[in-house]
């Protein structure tokens, strides 16, 4: 009996044999749809190849494709586990054609598997065609030899197949197998084909026609081929078993769930351990594809789907966390063909056992709450909806969960009086809004808030993704469309734009649209919305409009390095200044960080060498990036750094990097850094590539600064600071490693001349040398001997020595010195002793700074000193100081 796993390679080997690309399955968060919820089909990831948008470089592609069916359009939720054929999470097995073979190929290849390869009796298969196509019937006819009866004409949307409102679209042909007269119902559009006896296995759609927004359909250029098979559903009928739960591999999660709690897998539990294998599946598999447990969106069809599973568990009478106790079970045996499974191990089982252990005490009370309003109600009576709605609201009670609970007894939940209850909260909710304070142009976030809900964000696991527009607002108002040109604020359902937020700037990139172009300079969050600002660039954009979101990949590529790296930094500085460092701002743009903490002193160069190299040691050990989700307490108790006073919610991102055996934190006691964030990172640290800081200050009282570079930014400041040596170290014909010694030597060298230099002037100036344009000799004014003189090339400082050395030599008498500094004049005036009470040098620096464009003068009667700006006043100055001495 071939297990699930084989059933998967034999298919998949099949078409790979006949020169179909194996291609692995995409994500379950469609990045190419934006209506999708969740990939529910093998063809969402070729959508664009069939209508001619995307090449790629195969023409026929194989794949085995995880799909979720809950929430959104397809929602099997309800069903599971009082079925046998309905799961939240299944694979499906399908084969592409893109205009390649046709159906005259895809009805042998499938004929051949089915009744060769897998040796299912022809005799139990029968077929329905779309009732207009004779090509198909031929050919069943014709190859695999059927009769007319076994090909059964089919008028409805059942055998024409559409992936939604919009898109690629076709007639379909279902081949079916017959479980035989034991087993209730009839063949397909009969009146019983709702019975079991007769069960669709494949599905082959041939696609051939597109369907547009106003719902026209036009042909498509090529003719294609999608098929689907559940790998559930064929691998029960090899297995010779009638519900998909009894397969090797679901038995094998079951008896996992039993095992767990003790309860026997068939016994009045059965229906229980059959919710909870389905939904460890799709749970895990959600949580591998990057969606997280929240209260908005895709977050929470999850949060659904794991509480849903937690009230089983419950029922089993499992008091401790389950569901993660059961995830080694999946993934010994999905996790070969599924890798990304084995990857998210830790975060599954984490996630798992979070939710599990937050949502316990109020699942019980929760639960206690409706026996009691059970209690009161007559026999078969629906439940009030304000009931349901405290359920929901308080015990965190989903919706479905609560119908679900009830169905057991035969019971619904009164819908009207839930939505009744849920709108009187959101009049609450915008009283309390419009109490706040905020302005009246805010006003419009919360409406398109309240109106289409929260924005999801894609963008931690993508930078492009497709999207509703679900409002344009021009001018402060919303509008239908903007065109050309104009500003526009655009909120989209999702999105893969950041938000500003958390010292990470906001994305900027390009919306498209069938209709226009607009380029988005900025993201904002706003009442829960991203709001995208942006210029129309060509055509016009439209509520309402599908469109292609594509962020700028290197700028966020570079944002990411130097998010990342603040949280190296922000490690690198605590272990080495000590716990008091502390977060106090930081900015995350393209081209640089910047990290501001608390810490008194500043940084010495050794100090802030060790911490560039231990961020640079920490890149290059090229660890993964880890981000889970977990309640403020738990990422405190693992030691992730919080902001002080920051406020946070039920739940935290937490951010872990780099790997530290033995003297890290964590969990595991050998993680670097570990903080609370919300902001997009690199996958690895190597990513990073290069940091280099560039510079380190005060930024306010007890708040050091640091700005660093990473990447390639941070690869050309370190390369031109490097060039700058090298060309200092040619001009110093020197190597650059001895630059400093050279540079030093060189100072000392210079200083000893300037001594020199200033001596030699002295010496010179002494001597008359100078380009003085009186000479030294003394002249007789009023009766004393009268020294002047106008001196180049020395400085102010180097005039008092000289006026001494004069003084000496003549013994008694009056100087004046001006000294043409360069630009500036300085002047000095000196008084032998003898001649103290007669004449003052202050009298004669005063008298003779006017004239040299300057004001004042000070010193003492025997020195005096001043200065000006004017050079060319120096005649007038000397004879100013003569008028003195003459008076
Ligand atoms: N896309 C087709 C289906 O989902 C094959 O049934």
């Amino acid at each position: 009996m071939p297990t699930l796993n084989e059933i998967r390679s034999a298919f998949l080997d099949f078409f790979e044999r006949n020169d179909h690309r194996v291609v692995e399955s995409s994500p379950l968060v469609p990045r190419n749809d934006p209506t999708l919820m969740f990939t529910n089909s093998g063809m969402v990831q070729f959508k664009n190849c069939f209508t001619g948008v995307e090449h790629r470089d195969y023409t026929r592609a194989v794949t085995s494709q995880k799909c979720v069916r809950a929430g959104g359009k397809h929602n099997d939720l309800d069903n599971v586990g009082y079925t046998a054929r309905h799961h939240t999470f299944f694979e499906m097995l399908g084969n592409f054609s893109f205009g390649d073979y046709f159906k005259e190929q895809a009805i042998p290849y499938a004929w051949d598997l089915l009744t060769r390869d897998f040796g299912i009796d022809r005799s139990k298969l029968l077929v329905t065609v779309y009732h207009t196509d004779d090509e198909a019937a031929a050919i069943w006819k014709k190859y695999a030899g059927l009769p007319d009866e076994r090909i059964i004409r089919i008028a409805t949307d059942d055998n024409f197949w559409s992936m939604g409102p919009t898109g690629p679209c076709g007639p379909c042909t279902e081949i079916f197998y017959d479980h035989g007269p034991d087993i209730w119902g009839g063949p397909p559009g009969s009146a019983d084909e709702d019975g079991d006896r007769f069960i669709e296995i494949w599905n082959l759609v041939f696609m051939q026609n597109e369907r547009f927004d106003d719902g026209s359909m036009r042909p498509l250029d090529m003719q294609s081929i999608d098929t689907g098979m559940g790998l559930e559903r064929i691998g029960a009928l090899l297995q010779g078993k009638h519900d998909n739960y009894d397969t090797d591999l679901m038995r094998s999660l079951i008896e996992a769930s039993a095992h767990a709690t003790s309860a026997d897998p068939d016994g009045p539990g059965a229906v229980h351990h059959r919710v909870i294998a389905d939904h460890l599946r799709s749970t895990s598999f959600l949580i591998a594809d990057g969606v997280m447990p929240s209260n908005e969106g895709r977050g929470y069809v999850l949060r659904r789907i794991m509480r849903r599973a937690m009230r089983h568990a419950h029922m089993l009478g499992a008091r401790d966390p389950l569901m993660h106790r059961l995830v080694p079970a999946l993934v010994s045996q999905m996790g070969q063909a599924f890798p990304e499974l084995g990857r998210a191990q830790a975060l599954i089982t984490e996630t798992l056992r979070l939710e599990e252990t937050r949502f316990r005490q109020t699942l019980e009370r929760g639960l206690r709450l409706l026996e009691d309003e059970l209690g009161h109600l007559p026999k078969g009576a629906a439940l009030p909806g304000a009931a349901a709605f405290r359920l929901y609201d308080t015990f965190g009670f989903p919706l479905d969960l609560t119908q679900d609970a009830l169905r057991e007894q035969g019971r619904g939940v009164d819908l009207d009086g839930f939505e009744t209850a849920m709108a009187e909260q959101k009049a609450k909710a915008r009283a309390a809004w419009a109490g706040t304070g905020e302005t009246a142009d805010q006003q419009i976030w919360f409406d398109i808030a309240e109106t289409h809900g929260a924005t999801e964000f894609l963008g931690y696991e993508t930078e492009r993704a497709e999207g509703r527009i679900v409002a344009l607002v021009t001018d402060g108002a919303e509008a239908a469309q903007a065109r050309a040109g104009e500003r526009v604020q655009i909120v989209l359902n999702q999105t893969p734009f950041y938000a500003e937020s958390g010292g990470q700037v906001g994305d900027t990139g390009v919306i498209e649209t069938e209709s226009g172009r607009a380029r988005v300079s900025d993201c904002r969050k706003l009442s829960g919305v991203f709001v995208h600002m942006a210029e129309v660039e060509t055509g016009e954009i439209r509520a309402g409009a599908a469109a292609r979101l594509v962020v700028d990949h290197d700028r966020r590529s570079a944002i990411r390095a130097n998010h990342s790296a603040t949280h190296l930094l922000h490690e690198a500085l605590r272990r080495a200044l000590g716990p008091h460092v502390a977060q106090r701002g930081s900015l995350n743009a393209p081209d640089r960080l910047r990290f501001d903490f608390s810490h008194a002193a500043a940084l010495g160069r050794d100090e802030l060498a060790r911490v560039e190299a231990e961020v640079n040691a920490f890149i290059r050990g090229n660890t993964p990036v880890e981000t889970r989700i977990m309640t403020p307490d738990d990422a405190r108790a693992i030691g992730a750094q919080a902001l002080f006073g920051e406020k946070y919610g039920d739940e935290v991102r937490v951010v872990s990097m780099g790997r530290l055996e033995g003297s890290g934190k964590g969990a595991d006691g050998a993680t670097y850094s570990i903080e609370l964030c919300g902001g997009t990172h690199v996958r690895r640290t190597g990513d990073i590539g290069t940091f280099a800081v560039i510079g380190e200050g005060a930024s306010s009282a007890g708040v050091r600064r640091i700005e660093a570079l990473t990447g390639a930014a941070a690869f050309d400041y370190l390369g031109a600071r490097s060039a700058g040596l090298a060309a200092v170290a040619g001009e110093l014909k020197t190597r650059a490693e001895d630059v400093p010694d050279r540079v030093r030597a060189l100072i000392e060298e210079r200083r000893a001349l300037a001594g020199e230099v200033a001596q030699l002037r002295r010496e010179l100036a002494m001597a008359g040398g100078s380009a003085g344009q009186a000479g030294p000799a003394p002249r007789e004014v009023g009766g004393v001997a009268f020294l002047s003189q106008v001196l180049t090339g020395v400085q102010g400082r180097d005039l008092p020595p000289l006026i001494d050395a004069h003084k000496a030599r003549m013994g008694s008498g009056a100087i004046l010195l001006i000294a043409d500094t360069g630009g500036k004049v300085a002047v000095a005036a000196g008084v032998t002793a003898d001649l103290e009470g007669r004449v003052s040098a202050v009298d004669l620096v005063r008298a003779a700074v006017p004239a040299l464009g300057g004001k004042g003068g000070g010193g003492r009667p025997d020195m005096a000193q001043g200065g000006g700006s004017d050079i060319g006043g120096a005649e007038a100055a000397i004879t100013a100081a003569e008028a003195v001495l003459a008076s």
